[in-house]
């Protein structure tokens, strides 16, 4: 494999070409991962795929054999953390990455679902011979996991973009924020883009945080600098909106730290806030600085900053983020309770039985816990502001030197109480429509919201027809594009063309090297074990 065979014109590129597979080897509708060495000796790895039928998923591509079949040659690798998507699952012109659900045409390589948020390098191929042939040329396309978002056409019309075009101010830089900002440069938004977030970092990969709270923010940038530069999207870093006026469509600004308040105004307003972590009005709890939650790479840095060899860190909460940071505080050698009412972590989501596993894993990793019981009251040493114990409710005493609150979050929408309280419902979140605008709100008033301080109308599974809030990374970022696709449509009057929004959802979290990953709506009555993998409780 990889010698030179021809020269020839080919589909999309000149020169050399280099073999890639005998065609009898590569099978129908089976994705199959290949090394192919270049010219200059170096070994490329491609994911191969030959299409029985073209997918609509790929438009109308080329053919690569006189019988009709279509082989694509695609990057291999996710370009989310980089699993091998020959193991994922393949179907109707898509395959789905095996590791958190990420899902890219076979056809194209573009990305159709997330967490992933950039398309993969893709060309097609011809045979020739009996030989599957590609231009030596294209190789190159494949050093990068990535195909390029900014293209030279996506470039040119971001440098001319103007707010005579559109003027869109989006709040919030999370996976929502982050994905509709994406979307309408992907899609060539000629209007004026800015970002406002609290956030002191650029777009970041926020479900890291728990699984890894010591990260580096190089680790967990979304985009680099330079994108946003490119691309025109300006983020406006460390601010807060404090409130907004639909009427003036203007939305006021503080700088975090400063009493200065300035106005920008907006033509179309994405609300993207996310939640705050619940931290509970526990007696003591004012006492000390020690009691932490986490939502922020600057709350991660905090917690990690306590959490080395024989610190003793109190969770309370069975929730995933809290037995993460367990997880991870169990790996620095750090001594670990965890303090929950319940039985077992995960009941309402997982059940009990998958819960009972859960927590014997973590019992195996030397994690304490401490069920059926709550916080009473949090001590301080008397000189200083360190956390020292906490009674809980069952008269126990648990020491420690840090404690983290993992009880959960609400939505992030106290800034639209004063003006927008009519934009909200009982609990807080943004009740939105299936085109993900605000309820209440007009075509005019061009206000959008997403993410997980948002409530949608979910149209399919058990819940189909009910309004639900899904607080997941993959779903905050479908929400995100789903708004971007909206105000491009808007953009080119083309909104009857609309779907409602609809998603998937997928939700994934790790335990010491273990991840568990669940998709769709379900309860957890119709969830089954059939098998636990190794490590997790007695049953292997
Ligand atoms: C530690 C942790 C681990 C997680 N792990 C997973 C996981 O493994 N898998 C998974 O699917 N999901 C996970 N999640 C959930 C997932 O991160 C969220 O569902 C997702 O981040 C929601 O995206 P969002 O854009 O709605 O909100 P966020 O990502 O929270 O972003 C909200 C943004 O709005 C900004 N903001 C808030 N208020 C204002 C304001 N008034 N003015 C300006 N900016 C404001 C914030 O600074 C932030 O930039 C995790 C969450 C946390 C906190
Ligand atoms: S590695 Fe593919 S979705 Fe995460």
């Amino acid at each position: 494999m990889g010698n030179i065979v021809t020269k020839d014109k080919f589909i999309g590129g000149g020169g050399p070409l280099v073999q890639v597979l005998d065609a009898a080897e590569l099978e129908n509708d089976k994705p199959q991962q290949v090394q192919v060495k270049g010219p200059d000796g170096a070994t490329t790895s491609l994911l191969l795929v030959k299409h029985s039928t073209p997918s609509p998923a790929g438009g109308s591509p080329k053919k690569s054999s006189a019988n009709g079949e279509v082989i694509t040659a695609l990057g291999s690798k996710c370009p989310h953390y980089g699993a091998p998507l020959v193991n994922g699952h393949f179907e109707g012109g898509r395959i789905r990455c095996p590791w958190h659900g990420a899902c890219f045409s076979t056809q194209t390589g573009d990305i159709e679902d997330f967490p992933a948020i950039d398309s993969i390098p893709c060309v097609q191929l011809r045979q020739e011979k009996g030989k599957i042939v590609m231009p030596a040329e294209q190789l190159k396309l494949f050093q990068s996991r990535t195909r390029e978002l900014l293209t030279k056409e996506v470039r040119k019309q971001r440098a001319h973009a103007t707010e005579g075009h559109g003027n869109v101010v989006i709040i919030g830089s999370g996976g929502a924020g982050q994905a509709c900002a994406d979307e309408l440069v992907r899609g060539g938004f000629r209007g004026r883009i800015r970002v406002v977030t609290s956030d002191a970092a650029l777009p970041y990969d926020r479900p890291k945080l728990s699984k890894n709270p010591a990260a580096e923010f190089e680790q967990l940038a979304l985009r680099e600098e330079d994108y946003y530069k490119a691309a025109h999207v300006e983020v406006i870093l460390g601010t807060s909106v404090t409130s907004v006026d639909s009427s003036a469509k203007t939305v006021c600004l503080k700088r975090n730290g400063s009493d200065e308040t300035e106005e920008i105004m907006y033509q179309t307003l994405v609300i993207a806030p996310g939640a705050s972590p619940v931290k509970l009005p526990l007696p003591g709890i004012e006492s000390t600085d020690s009691v932490l939650t986490i939502r922020s790479l600057a709350d991660a840095g905090r917690i990690a900053a306590h959490i080395k060899e024989g610190a003793r860190l109190v969770v309370l909460g069975g929730s995933f983020v809290a037995l993460e940071l367990a997880a991870f505080a169990r790996g620095k050698g750090a001594a670990v309770t965890v303090v929950m009412r319940g039985q077992v972590p995960f009941e309402t989501s997982l059940g009990p039985e998958i819960g009972a596993k859960i927590k014997a894993l973590h019992e195996v990793n030397g994690v304490v816990f401490e069920t059926g019981t709550s916080f009473q009251v949090i001590y301080a040493h008397d000189d200083s502001r360190e956390f020292k114990e906490v009674l809980l409710t069952n008269g126990k005493i648990v020491e420690g030197d840090v404690c983290v609150l993992g009880v959960g979050a609400t939505p992030a929408t106290e800034f639209l109480k004063e003006t927008h309280s009519n934009w909200l419902d009982e609990k807080g979140f943004i009740p939105v429509d299936k085109n993900l605008r605000v309820n209440g709100t007009s075509k005019e008033d061009e206000v959008f919201a997403c993410g997980d301080a948002t409530t949608f109308p979910y149209r399919t599974g058990f819940v189909g027809g009910s309004r639900v809030n899904i607080s997941h990374w993959q779903v905050a970022q479908n929400m995100g594009r789903a708004v971007g696709k909206a105000i491009l449509a808007a953009e080119a009057k083309k909104e009857e063309d609309q779907t409602p929004f609809t998603v998937a959802p997928f939700f994934w979290t790790v335990h010491y090297g273990k991840s568990i990953r669940f998709s769709a709506m379900v309860h957890h009555q119709c969830l089954s074990l059939s098998g636990m993998p190794a490590g997790m409780g007695s049953e292997s």
